[in-house]
């Protein structure tokens, strides 16, 4: 890693440009390169992320460039395309058009950093991403489930009453509609939720498991009704794992990682939470399912598995 922390993003949409302004508003990183197929909205973002500087924590350097300077960076972060349809399958075909064409142009300008992976469907591109760069699972990550976790958080403290920050919640497998959102070890600072809503029926006996679920799965769909984009959230998300590498913080976050025999699968990229460090990934962090949360991962690493499949390299 250089001495100054450089990031380029790769798609400057709605995604990569709030992925910029959390990391300038956070202070994490010293450089960021845009790069989009539309150079002048690369351009617009670079200046329009230099007018925060005035308010930031620390002076960055924000341009827009082609993928051969981005190779430069220290992490890349691979937020090209968008929404098509509510289901992120359906961006498929053109993801893998776009992933083909750029991580070797990439790769081919010296890039030996880490990428952060949050084109959908992001656990196949991921997948891609690794498989085309030929760097190390450790150093591929997608944003996977991170997105999804925080979700589940957001909408159980909403039910609860309780800080989103108090409560520890995981959405394993794929970042789509078949993600699995863990009950069973979801907690309240240590306290697992089932016993707390067990033992307090006056204050907890409202909460509904299905209906939480249903809210957490359709999330997205229901803020990109209203904006057609999703956004906030999104940048948040990557620019967390940004951190935790930046940092060597060694946090446990829920992303996209690659399984080699954990939770009884291999071969895929799927959201689990992982210690993310200075390497990226450090190891997976396999949390605990009950039987019916079990099969629906299977399930849902099945679903990735036959799409990965269905379009081979
Ligand atoms: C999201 O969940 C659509 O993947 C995007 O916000």
């Amino acid at each position: 890693m250089g001495e100054l922390k450089k990031v380029g993003i790769i798609g400057a949409g709605h995604v990569g440009s709030h992925c910029a302004n959390t990391m300038l508003i956070q202070g994490i990183c010293d450089e960021i390169i845009f790069v989009d197929i539309n150079k002048q909205k690369a351009v617009s973002q670079a200046l329009d992320c230099m007018d925060m500087l005035s308010f930031i924590p620390h002076n960055a350097e924000i341009t827009a460039g082609e993928l051969k300077d981005a190779a430069k960076s220290d992490i890349i972060v691979i937020s090209v395309g968008g929404i098509q349809d509510e289901d992120r399958m359906a961006e498929l075909y053109s993801s893998r058009d776009i992933i083909k064409e750029i991580i070797p142009e990439i790769m081919k300008h010296g890039f030996n950093g880490i990428f952060v992976v949050i084109t959908n469907p992001v656990d196949i591109v991921t997948y891609w991403v690794q498989k085309y760069s030929g760097l190390p699972y450790n150093r591929v990550i997608g944003t996977g489930t991170g997105l999804d976790s925080a979700r589940f958080k957001r909408i159980l403290s909403t039910e609860l009453k309780i800080d989103t920050k108090s409560i520890q919640a995981w959405a394993v497998g794929e970042h789509g509609n078949s993600q699995v959102p863990i009950f069973s070890s979801a907690s309240v600072n240590g306290k697992l939720l089932t016993d707390l809503i067990k033992e307090n029926p006056e204050k907890f006996s409202h909460v509904d498991f299905e209906k939480i679920e249903n809210l957490v799965i359709s999330a997205g769909w229901d803020i990109y009704k209203g904006k057609n984009s999703t956004e906030f959230g999104i940048g948040c998300t990557c620019a967390d794992l940004i951190k935790a590498i930046f940092h060597d913080e060694k946090r446990v976050l829920p992303c996209s990682v690659f399984l080699k025999g954990e939770y009884g699968n291999s071969g895929i990229y799927t959201g689990s939470p992982a210690v993310v460090g200075k390497n990226g990934v450090k190891y997976i962090i396999e949390i605990s399912l009950n039987d019916k949360e079990k099969q629906k991962f299977n399930l849902s690493c099945n679903i990735i598995k036959e799409n990965i499949k269905k379009l081979g390299l």
